[in-house]
């Protein structure tokens, strides 16, 4: 297949052009405009293979969508502003990405009769007490994050309602795994206790989340643009659920690090208590996840450990700066190389 990967140079984007050259032999272009969280960087091992075209662009450019669209079989569109703190601190680029910029695609692929998938999240459904959202749950978003989001879901909806665009909804959870930009919590929290910086939780610290790894995230959404039915969403949840205060000491026992670095900060507004997805429909299409939580989180604490050359270019840059802001307080400065 020829894909068309949106923001691919992304966390979740980038593990799934791997996966896609590595393991079906798909040829693929990344349109992405390389904000903070898109790095070339993170499509090094791939960048040289046949097949792979980069172009650098925003999806609410028609421009760019139409150079880079050029030969696609399917678009996969990952390209978002993705981190709840900043959606509520600035969230015009949110409104800009999620609306206009999925907007544009989804009138590229329609011209073209392309398939198309959108990579969506679980926070569309809002907060749960208890059990889990199905596809069929109302949406009650929170945040602008999440609000933008659901936006851009239901106009994807409605391009396969009226036109009969192939279009389909891929629902995730909370991912985690390597290549992850450390201003989300697993990447914060396992390089601060690497430097030794505090570890600052939210609140009271027992907000649930749905851990998947980012590989088992990635396998999903190529099994349903392989074998979803168009005009459905599909929620790809985790295996696991975990308290975030659970996950933060954890990760003190694989790093090492004193517990005395836990600091309980103000809450975000807001905030989301529980995260929950329901995931029997992408199950019986012959997805499910392989990665439980204790393993995926040993081996992305012994990733951050043994890649620093990925993530020392961002905690001595900009990122520096926006975490001041967030936590008012500064990095450690120790940035040397770990041994
Ligand atoms: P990320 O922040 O790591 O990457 C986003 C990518 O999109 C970056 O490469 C960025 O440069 C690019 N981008 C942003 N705005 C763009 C624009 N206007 N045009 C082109 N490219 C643009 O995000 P991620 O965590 O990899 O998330 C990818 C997708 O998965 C998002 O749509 C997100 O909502 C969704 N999702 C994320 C999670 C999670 O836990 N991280 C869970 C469920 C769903
Ligand atoms: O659920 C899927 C979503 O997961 C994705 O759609 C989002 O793009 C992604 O960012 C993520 O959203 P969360 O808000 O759940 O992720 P984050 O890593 O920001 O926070 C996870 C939990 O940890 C949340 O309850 C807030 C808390 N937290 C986070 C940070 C950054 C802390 O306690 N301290 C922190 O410093």
């Amino acid at each position: 297949m020829k894909l068309l990967v949106c923001g691919g140079a992304g966390f979740i984007g980038s593990n799934f052009v791997r996966l896609r050259m590595r393991d079906h032999g798909d040829a693929v272009t990344v349109l992405d405009k390389l904000t903070y969280a898109g790095r070339e960087e993170n499509l090094a091992d791939v960048a040289e293979h046949d097949g792979f075209r980069f172009v650098r662009g925003g999806i609410e450019d028609a421009e760019a969508v139409a150079d880079a669209i050029e030969g696609a079989d399917a678009i996969v569109n990952f390209a978002a502003e993705t981190h709840v703190d900043r959606s509520i601190a600035e969230p015009d680029a949110f409104i800009r990405t999620h609306a206009m910029g999925t907007f544009v695609l989804l009138e590229a692929a329609r011209e073209r009769g392309l398939r198309y998938v959108q990579v969506s999240t679980d926070e569309v459904y809002g907060s749960i007490e208890e059990g889990s959202f199905s596809e069929g749950s109302p949406l009650a978003p929170s945040s602008p994050y999440s609000a933008s989001k659901a936006g851009a879901d239901l106009l994807v909806g409605s391009y396969h309602h009226t036109f009969g665009l192939e279009a389909l909804i891929c629902r995730g959870s909370n991912n985690y795994g390597p290549y992850q930009y450390p201003e989300k919590l697993i990447p914060l929290m396992v390089l601060n206790a690497l430097h030794g910086d505090p570890l600052p939780v939210y609140g009271d610290g027992m907000q649930v989340r749905n851990w998947i790894f980012v590989e088992d995230f990635a396998r999903g959404i190529g099994h349903v643009l392989e074998h979803g039915a168009p005009g459905e969403a599909y929620n790809v949840g985790g295996p696991d659920e975990a308290a975030n205060i659970h996950v933060v000491r954890r990760i003190l026992e694989l790093t090492g690090a004193a517990e005395s670095l836990i600091e309980h900060v103000t809450d975000r507004p807001g905030h989301d208590r529980r995260y929950s997805l329901g995931s029997e429909k992408v199950r019986a299409l012959g997805w499910e996840p392989q990665v439980r939580f204790g393993d995926g989180l040993e081996r992305t604490v012994a990733w951050y450990r043994d890649t620093a050359w990925w993530w020392e270019p961002i905690r001595s840059g900009d990122y520096r700066a926006y975490y001041e802001r967030q936590y008012g307080r500064a990095l450690g400065g120790r940035l040397e190389t770990l041994d």
